[in-house]
């Protein structure tokens, strides 16, 4: 018999966030996602701390990721879907003027409250194996959707678990918003995740191997999975705006990603 995603992925199979979305129509992910946190439902993804593979690629290699511009001005960095703000937190600790975004009040008000208590008095867990500790930039964080425009663009952008949490019908958009909200040569960090999921199956978090390279690099719409015939007919307007500086497997990162994560730097055209 065919492993049909029926088959592959069964009802008890699919976790309590793919049966969330379920119930949801693609139009209001929205507030799908609010009502998670609303409902108290925010542990379904949050990995207690800033990501280690990140902490490493700013610590070990300021070649490539440092938080001062040539001319001498502090990086801004952007994390859409923050969540509660671990990674905004470590980055501005770093020496980055981060700010995260956020679709719910309520995980703006978390992240906020998180921050209060950590940037003044730090744990370990932001920092690496480095003992040099840089002067610390900025924290802040907005309420608001990704995809409306804001004007406001960024250095550096760190994508985790945002792509995987997006409908794929929403990645050539994405793909496009990334590039609008970057300078020209700014830098699109990708922790890639989740890779080792079948792609057959649905999110989120949707799988995405191969999503990113597709999307970024290559100018197409994302949908890898079921293959299609021809690469024309792939093309979007919207992506393929990208230069892959670096692709990697991170020596350490969260549990869930060990082993399967890389992580990769997208440099705008
Ligand atoms: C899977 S969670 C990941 C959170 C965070 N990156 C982390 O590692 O803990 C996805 C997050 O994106 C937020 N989100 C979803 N759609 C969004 C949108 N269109 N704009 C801004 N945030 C969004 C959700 O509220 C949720 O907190």
């Amino acid at each position: 018999m065919t492993d049909t995603p029926e088959r592959i992925q069964t009802s008890e199979g699919k976790s309590r966030l793919i049966k969330h979305f379920e119930k949801s129509s693609i139009n209001n992910h929205n507030e799908a996602w609010t009502n998670l946190w609303e409902t108290n439902n925010d542990d379904m993804w949050d990995r207690g701390k800033p990501s280690p593979a990140l902490i490493n690629l700013i610590e070990q290699r300021p070649d490539i990721l440092s938080p001062i511009t040539a001319d001498g001005r502090r990086k801004k960095v952007l994390i859409p879907g923050c969540g509660k703000g671990y990674d905004v937190v470590m980055l501005a600790l770093h020496g980055f003027n981060a700010t995260g975004l956020e679709i719910s009040a309520k995980g703006v008000a978390t992240a906020e409250r998180y921050a209060r208590e950590e940037f003044p008095s730090p744990q370990s867990y932001n920092f690496g194996s480095s003992t040099s500790r840089p002067e610390k930039g900025s924290v802040s964080f907005i309420q608001g959707d990704f995809f409306a425009d804001s004007g406001e663009k960024f250095d550096v952008i760190y994508d985790y678990t945002f792509l995987c949490a997006l409908h794929p019908s929403m990645r050539a958009r994405w793909a496009g918003r990334m590039a609008d909200l970057l300078v020209s040569g700014g830098m699109l960090v990708c922790l890639e995740f989740p890779l080792f999921k079948d792609p057959r199956l649905t999110g989120p978090p949707w799988p995405l191997q191969g999503v990113y390279w597709d999307l970024l690099a290559e100018g197409g719409d994302g949908i890898v999975y079921p293959p299609k015939a021809g690469v024309e007919d792939q093309r979007d307007p919207r992506t393929g705006q990208f230069d892959r500086m670096l692709y990697v497997k991170p020596e350490i990162s969260y549990e869930s990603g060990k082993g399967s994560d890389m992580l990769s730097v997208y440099v705008r055209k």
